[in-house]
């Protein structure tokens, strides 16, 4: 065996304490090889190559050798007799499907994030940050004059223009948005999603289902309730997989990255004092905590169909590839002393929202909704200041995404 696959270094990314100091583990790995092989301490044996740097990360995530589908490696044999068995898989997302299935399911979905329906979607952005900040100005009157806004408006915001996408109704906001913070709290990637969460979720979107079926609006969900042609049919299990994508992959990193551009600026008052003097920053701050922050740490993994050559490692068929946008992201070879934040840097293109075919779908939305969440807090509470000593804050555990726990402010 190739020296990388035989002595795999042990990599412990579930952590309490990882994100505290991810960037120094990827630095270390980097300098050694944008391609090494590492194994967690929790799973002995199921290595897999983690990508730390961006030109390898950009060239794996294009790479078509590389499957999101785990069921691409199944031999002819092995999918003949699964199908003879009726062994039925999971209704399948775009994320973890390939072409041309992948094709088919994200262009039933697509209409919903093209720049003209995030254009749509401003007065409703506008709207509920305005009354979120309203709400969370009386709660901080009448409290002790402090404010989580993580929890009073990064997570409402993001689920309710979400809800407004899919068509939830406004009654069932307020239950959701305990559910959703909830399972995105609890679930570690090994165990994966709490159960008991995971169902009432799942029944979420099921009703969901029936009342579009039933009783159509103007959004998302009835309009793939009720496609115009066969062509772009979904099953119910497909439509309620879509759902359940779209919140797991919109909800929460739209938040986390409200809540780390307010930190960013905040612990960097002469930004802070720049973007208020000057909103039209706002884009920059956000692309800039994208690549400093981004709410994705690692992508989804990929599986070799074919072997092939990534940066200076043989890939063999069967392997395992993680990319890491956020080490990428920060690689001195892609950017300048990538270890500042800084929204004043000259632009360069970043893998926060991934690349090749899975690249975000709702990459416009996410951009819109944090640049209006900026502006909208920053003139709203020009005198803005943090309630923690910034050391004190800390990320959640848990592979994958990066958020904070919680963003004590005072308004
Ligand atoms: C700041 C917020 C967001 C970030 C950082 C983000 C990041 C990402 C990344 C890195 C991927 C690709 C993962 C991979 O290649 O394995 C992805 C895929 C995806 N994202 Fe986002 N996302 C955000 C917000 C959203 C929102 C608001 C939506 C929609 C409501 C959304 C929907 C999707 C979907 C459907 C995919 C799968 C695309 C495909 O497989 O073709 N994302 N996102």
């Amino acid at each position: 065996m190739r020296p990388g696959k035989s002595r795999p270094i042990v990599i412990d990314l579930l952590a309490e304490d990882f994100h505290e100091h991810a960037h120094t583990v990827y630095d270390r790995l980097r300098a050694q090889s944008p391609v090494t092989f590492v194994e967690l301490p929790q799973q002995p044996g199921r290595g897999f190559w983690m990508i730390t740097g961006y030109t390898a990360a950009d060239t794996a995530l294009r790479e078509k050798r590389l499957a999101n589908d785990p069921r691409a490696l199944l031999s002819p044999a092995q999918r003949a007799a699964r199908a003879a068995a009726r062994i039925p898989g999971p209704p399948n997302t775009m994320l973890i499907s390939d072409p041309p299935e992948h094709t088919r399911l994200r262009r039933a979905a697509q209409r919903a994030f093209t720049s003209r329906s995030v254009t749509a979607m401003h007065p409703v952005m506008l709207r509920h940050a305005e009354r979120l900040l309203d709400h969370a100005e009386q709660a901080a009157r009448d409290g002790d004059g402090t404010v989580d806004l993580l929890h009073a408006y990064a997570y409402p915001l993001s689920l309710t223009v979400l809800g407004e996408i899919l068509g939830f109704p406004a009654a069932w906001h307020a239950g959701l948005h305990d559910l959703a913070v909830r399972a995105a709290t609890v679930s570690t990637p090994l165990s994966g999603p709490d159960p008991l969460l995971r169902d009432r979720l799942d029944g979420y979107t099921r009703d969901l289902v029936l009342l579009k079926r039933q009783d159509p609006g103007d959004d998302l969900v009835s309009r793939l309730a009720h496609p115009e042609s066969d062509r772009e049919a979904l099953s119910d299990g497909e439509l309620g997989a879509m759902i359940g994508l779209l919140v797991a992959a919109g909800f929460e990193t739209s938040a986390s990255l409200i809540a780390s551009a307010t930190l960013s600026l905040l612990t960097d008052p002469p930004q802070w004092a720049a973007l208020r003097a000057e909103p039209e920053l706002a884009a920059a701050a956000v692309e800039e905590t994208m690549r400093y922050w981004g709410p994705v740490e690692s992508a989804t993994m990929r599986h070799a169909v074919a072997p092939f050559t990534l940066g200076d490692k043989r890939i063999e068929t069967g392997d395992r590839v993680l990319v890491f946008p956020a080490a990428a992201n920060r690689d001195p070879a892609h950017v300048r002393d990538p270890h500042r934040f800084d929204i004043h840097r000259e632009p360069r293109p970043h893998l926060g929202f991934s690349g090749g075919i899975h690249n975000c779908l709702g990459a416009a939305l996410a951009r819109t909704e944090v640049r209006f969440a900026l502006t909208t807090l920053i003139a709203r509470w020009p005198r803005l200041r943090l309630d923690a000593h910034p050391a004190d804050l800390r990320w959640r555990s848990g592979m994958g995404l990066r958020g904070l726990r919680r963003l004590p402010v005072r308004p």
